[in-house]
């Protein structure tokens, strides 16, 4: 008895851990808040935890990316901040789903700073070892992505293990 609350209560702590990076990109867009309209980062920030959530199509935090650098300016802390959410991992609900769900609309992310960056997965699908390792690198030096989507570019660096969405 006691085992097993231990051991939920760490699976617990490693989950909220894992979703706690919803959090953290609500922030980074929060502190965007020198740019554009008064009030404008703050609302877009409070966007981001619904396209995060593992029922959202996986296309809306792409668009929500270029959103953000439509209102807010291409300034470098504001193209960072985006990129974090073309990053991050959208949740996952292993008992309704076994792979992630990656967008396959080639138009997006539309902003050319955006592109070539591939998002972080659930360490507990097979193949995410490869996919947030490319994840990580990609913040850092985007992958190409001239004329392809997300999928296609995960697919491209090694990662095949998701479903492809379109927008909807
Ligand atoms: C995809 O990941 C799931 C969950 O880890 C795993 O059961 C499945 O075998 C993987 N499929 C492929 C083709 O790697």
């Amino acid at each position: 008895m006691l085992a097993k609350a231990v051991i939920l209560a760490a699976i617990a702590a490693i989950a909220e851990a894992r979703f706690g990076q919803e959090g953290a990109v609500q922030a980074s867009i929060q502190t965007l808040n020198t740019f554009g309209q008064p009030g404008q980062a703050a609302a877009l920030a409070g966007q981001t935890p619904g396209v995060l959530l593992a029922g959202a199509n996986a296309c809306a935090k792409l668009a929500l990316a270029d959103q953000i650098v439509a209102a807010l300016g291409n300034d470098p802390a504001v193209i960072a901040a985006a990129a974090q959410l073309v990053g991050a991992e959208k949740n996952f609900n292993p008992s309704a789903q076994s792979i992630p769900t990656l967008c396959s609309d080639v138009t997006l992310p539309a902003t050319a700073a955006l592109r070539g960056i591939v998002p972080l997965v659930d360490p507990a699908v097979l193949g995410s070892d490869v996919e947030n390792a490319n994840a990580a690198a990609s913040l850092q030096t985007p992958f190409g992505a001239t004329g392809l989507s997300v999928a296609d570019v995960a697919k491209a660096q090694g990662f095949s293990n998701f479903t492809a969405q379109a927008n909807a």
